[in-house]
């Protein structure tokens, strides 16, 4: 049983560091990656406000595929370069959209969705995913959210992969 509290957390450096903390307790230990992408899911949704889905792709015999998520049911597979999600894949760099209705190709799962941020997960050289949060506000997310999640996605590689 994992109780956190987000709400205390004086900035954003503050809540990140929190949430990587949160994440590295509930995955320490544990080998099964689906298990430990399900409650990092639950962490994130749970410690950042004004999101409408968050969760992962995985990369499964080239394409995306969907993984653990909170939020709305989601388009299941991806092509690499296509979406947002697809565009962080193939350049294994994160894709910090303000608005999503502006970028090229954006694939629209729930409609609800303004603004999104998607930062790939490389594993020992490998890319083996995506995490994808989506935002209902536009501009939503900034670079210190980039920062925070790049982090936590260092952090959870070695476990969700
Ligand atoms: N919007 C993403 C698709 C995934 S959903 O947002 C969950 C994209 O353009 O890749």
């Amino acid at each position: 049983m994992f109780d956190f509290n987000p709400a205390a957390a004086a900035d954003k450096a503050a809540l990140y560091a929190e949430l990587s903390s949160a994440a590295d307790a509930v995955t320490r230990g544990e080998r099964d990656g689906i298990a430990n992408m399900a409650n990092i899911a639950a962490i994130v949704w749970q410690f950042l406000p004004d999101l409408n889905w968050a969760g992962f792709y995985r990369l499964v015999e080239g394409e995306l595929v969907l993984g653990p998520f909170q939020g709305k049911p989601a388009c299941i597979r991806i092509p690499i370069g296509r979406g947002v999600c697809g565009v962080a894949a193939a350049t294994r760099e994160t894709q910090l959209v303000e608005d999503v209705h502006a970028f090229p190709g954006h694939i629209a799962c729930d409609a609800a969705s303004a603004s999104e941020i998607v930062v790939p997960l490389v594993h020992e050289g490998r890319l083996i995913g995506v995490l994808d949060l989506d935002s209902p506000s536009p501009a939503r997310f900034d670079s210190a959210d980039a920062r925070g999640l790049e982090a936590l996605a260092a952090l959870i590689a070695a476990r969700i992969a």
